[in-house]
């Protein structure tokens, strides 16, 4: 199968075109990406050599409409899995702009020049967040209402609609997956767990929104790599299917694993100002995706945490070729403003 992955520079894409390279000796791989800040074209290093004429990268915008149509002509694309987005919830706080225009507008250009060229599968990789936030109890479900609270969200949920009106209204092939917290190897040093990693090992105090009792439900990268990979491979056209690993846990249970793993002082934690509009809870029911996908986490945290903390501090070089130019800009901004 000829696939065009978007956003494949980035966390996830990255892990999942690794991990679809090495299981699938017939997949071809066009990773189209605009190598934003939380792009890094290291993380492919070596994959031109390992795999060949099976991978191929291009950088440009998903937003290109006149590139787009190029691309999935020049490589015969059969199937199209989106990851490419702005990601960053408190970035969509500070400047939501540039969100509209690629998870919203870059999106629809996506869908566009797809169904045009007539691409017969097309994953659009979505999040919990557009679901909003849960009280103590109960889990998100495919049915639960959208009610996204940031501006990241809203935006998330906006392209989740324009696929689902491209299915109904021309019979687009379009699946979503909608997947809660990842972690794992090459994820930017922005997001919580690679944060205090890198802070924690440095002594820095760990900055703790609000009162740290926040929950997210966490799953190891790969897993969410496989569930994506069932839905290009089995997701019937129009469907959304959510991914989790019943993990929920509090962002200081999260915190505070980490200091036991690398051996550092819980007086690190420091609680500052909440992030405005902070969704308290997720959970994610995901029997949809296990009864009619097959799917089934393989991880738990305690292994995939310690596989996670190792990855880092075996990259130190690749953690700190991103922290540079623009990540420090905005970290300085974003916590100067939190004291
Ligand atoms: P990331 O920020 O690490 O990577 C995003 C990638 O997209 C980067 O390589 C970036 O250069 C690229 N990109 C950004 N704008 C682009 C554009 N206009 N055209 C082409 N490429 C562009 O993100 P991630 O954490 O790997 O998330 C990938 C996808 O998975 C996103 O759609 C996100 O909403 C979704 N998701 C993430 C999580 C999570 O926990 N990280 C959970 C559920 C869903
Ligand atoms: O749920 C899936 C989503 O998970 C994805 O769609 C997003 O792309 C991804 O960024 C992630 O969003 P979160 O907002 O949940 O992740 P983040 O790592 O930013 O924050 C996780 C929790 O940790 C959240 O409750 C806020 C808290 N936090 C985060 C940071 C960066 C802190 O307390 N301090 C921090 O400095």
């Amino acid at each position: 199968m000829r696939i065009l992955v978007t956003g494949g520079c980035g966390f996830i894409g990255t892990n999942y075109i690794r991990r679809l390279l090495s299981h699938d000796p017939d997949a071809v791989v066009v990773n189209l990406d605009k190598l934003t800040y939380a792009g890094n074209p290291l993380n492919l290093d070596g994959a031109a050599e390992e795999f060949g004429a099976r991978y191929r990268f291009v950088r440009g915008d998903i937003a290109d409409a006149e590139l787009l149509p190029r691309v999935l002509e020049e490589h015969g694309v059969e199937a199209v899995v989106n990851f490419a987005a702005e990601t960053h919830v408190d970035r969509s706080i500070d400047d939501p702009a540039p969100f509209l225009t690629t998870n919203v507008l870059g999106t629809q250009n996506l869908l566009e020049a797809s169904r045009r060229y007539g691409v017969e599968q097309f994953v659009h990789v979505s999040t919990d967040e557009v679901y909003g936030s849960l009280g103590p109890t109960g889990s998100f479900t495919e049915g639960t209402p959208l009610a996204p609270n940031s501006p990241y969200s809203a935006s998330k949920a906006s392209s989740d609609h324009l696929c689902r009106a491209y299915h109904m209204t021309y019979g687009f092939p379009v699946v979503i997956t909608r997947c809660s917290n990842n972690y794992g190897p090459y994820q930017f040093p922005e997001k919580l767990i690679p944060l205090m990693l890198t802070k924690a090992e440095n002594d820095e105090p760990l900055p703790v929104y609000g009162d740290g009792l926040n929950v997210r439900d966490w799953i190891y990268v790969l897993d969410h790599c496989l569930g994506v990979d069932l839905a290009l491979r089995k997701g019937a056209p129009g469907e959304i299917y959510n991914f989790g690993a019943d993990c929920e846990k509090t962002n200081l249970e999260v915190i505070r694993t980490l200091l036991q793993i690398v051996g550092k002082p819980e007086s690190l934690i420091t609680f500052v100002a909440d992030r405005p509009g902070h969704d308290r809870r997720y959970a994610m029911g995901y029997d949809k995706a296990r009864r009619e996908l097959g799917f089934e986490p393989e991880y738990d945290f305690a292994e995939g945490m310690r596989e996670t903390v190792a990855w880092y501090q075996n990259n130190r070089d690749w953690l700190e070729n991103v922290r540079s130019g623009s990540y420090i800009d905005f970290m300085n901004r974003w916590y100067g403003e939190r004291k």
